[in-house]
C-alpha cells in the first residue's frame, strides 16, 4: 500500500471553476489526496463546501485565519508534491510570472518547492493577448508544466482556443508529473472513509435458471 501523494489545488475565477469538483473526485479515485485552495474570485464560481465534502479535507480560502495555529501557505507549499492549478486564470498566470504574492495561492506558489501545472482557462482573445502569452513563456521557461487550454465551445459564445482541458486529460498530465506507485492507499483523506458499493450480482439468465 502507498501514502497518496498530496496534491494542492488551486482553483481561480474562471467558469471553468465548476468543473473542479469532478476533478478532485477523479484525483482521488486515481491515488491522490488533494487540499484546494481558492481565490475569493473562485468562490464565486464555487461553494468552497462542495470542495470540503469532496476532498474530505478543510478547503483554504483565506490566508488570515486565526483559527489556525499554522501559517497556512508555507505549511500547504511544503507538503504538497504538485500543486495543480486548475482552471488558471490570466490573473493567476500573470501574478505568478511575476513574482506577485497578494493572496493565498499565489503564496503557495511562490513558497513551494513541489512540481506545478498549470490548466488555463480563458477567453480566447485573452489567451493570445501578448501579455498573457508572454508571461505562459516565462512559467514555461521556470519549469511549469501547461496542460491545455482546448479548443472548445467557450462561455463567451466563441468555439476557440481557452477551453479548460478536460479532466481526463488533466489527470493524465498529474500522472506523468506524480506517479502513483503500488496500490492507492484505501482513503486518500484523513477522517471518514467513503463508503464502497459493492456491485450487485447480475440476475441469472432464463436460461441459467432453468438448468438449475
Ligand atoms: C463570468 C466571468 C467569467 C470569467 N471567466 C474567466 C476565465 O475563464 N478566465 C480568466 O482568466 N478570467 C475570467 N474572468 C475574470 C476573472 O474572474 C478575474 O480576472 C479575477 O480577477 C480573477 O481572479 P483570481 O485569479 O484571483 O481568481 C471571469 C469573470 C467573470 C465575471
Amino acid at each position: 500500500m502507498t501514502i497518496a501523494p498530496e496534491i494542492v489545488l488551486g482553483v481561480t475565477g474562471s467558469i471553468g471553476a465548476y468543473k473542479a469538483g469532478d476533478l478532485v473526485r477523479q484525483l482521488r479515485d486515481a491515488g491522490y489526496a488533494v487540499t484546494c485552495v481558492l481565490t475569493q474570485r473562485a468562490a464565486q464560481f464555487i461553494a468552497p463546501l462542495t470542495l470540503q465534502a469532496l476532498s474530505e479535507r478543510k478547503v483554504y480560502t483565506d490566508m488570515f485565519d486565526l483559527q489556525s495555529h499554522q501559517i497556512i501557505h508555507t505549511t500547504l507549499a511544503d507538503h504538497a508534491r504538485l500543486v495543480l492549478v486548475a482552471p488558471a486564470t490570466a490573473n493567476i498566470i500573470g501574478k505568478f510570472a511575476n513574482g506577485l504574492a497578494d493572496d493565498l495561492l499565489s503564496c503557495v506558489l511562490l513558497a513551494t518547492r513541489a512540481k506545478l501545472l498549470f490548466a488555463p482557462a480563458m477567453n480566447v482573445h485573452m489567451w493570445q493577448q501578448p501579455t498573457v502569452q508572454r508571461n505562459v513563456t516565462t512559467l514555461k521557461r521556470l519549469g511549469v508544466r501547461f496542460v491545455g487550454p482546448d479548443v472548445g465551445k467557450l462561455a463567451c459564445g466563441y468555439e476557440a482556443i481557452g477551453h479548460l482541458a478536460e479532466t481526463e486529460e488533466i489527470i493524465r498530465a498529474v500522472k506523468q508529473l506524480v506517479p502513483i506507485v503500488g496500490a492507492p492507499a484505501p482513503s486518500a483523506a484523513p477522517g471518514p472513509t467513503r463508503p464502497k458499493t459493492k456491485a450487485r450480482p447480475k440476475p441469472a439468465s432464463r436460461k441459467a435458471r432453468k438448468k438449475r
